[in-house]
């Protein structure tokens, strides 16, 4: 068995505010991210997916397949866009990068088209500093 990651990456704007939280607090929690304007990150989203290698092509992964799975899934819907405004899956849910990696993962793993490799985690770094990871077994079962 083998873990294979490949790194993918979308930029987007977002503004991080709850509705379920007053305004007051909207500023002491986000601070800056609050600004009502938004603003942009360069989503690097590393999918790590674990499998056999195939005896006769030596692989684990198709990465072409991948790809294109991957482009549809998170590159295309979340790339250029406003989070808060044009994605649904935030319609409810502030666009932190937390719960951007948990959507990112469970789009990843619901569609999933291939009993092997399986999705193994995802990691999302919002800056260089800031890295997040979800790792699928343990979300699967939620
Ligand atoms: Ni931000």
């Amino acid at each position: 068995m083998i873990t294979l990651t490949r790194r993918y990456e979308f930029p987007a704007s977002h503004r991080l505010y709850s509705k379920q939280l007053s305004d007051a607090d909207n500023d002491r929690i986000y601070g800056k991210c609050n600004n009502p304007y938004g603003h942009g990150h360069n989503y690097v989203v590393d999918v790590s997916v674990r499998g056999p290698v195939d005896a006769r092509t030596g692989l684990a992964v198709n990465l072409a397949e991948l790809d294109r799975y991957v482009r549809e899934r998170v590159v295309e819907p979340f790339g250029h866009r406003n989070l808060n405004e044009d994605v649904d899956d935030f319609n409810a849910l502030v666009p932190t990068t937390e719960n951007l990696g948990v959507v990112v993962e469970r789009r990843l793993r619901e569609a999933w088209p291939w009993s092997e490799p399986r999705l193994e985690k995802i990691r999302i770094a919002e800056t260089d500093r800031n890295i997040f990871e979800i790792v699928s077994h343990e979300t699967e079962r939620q």
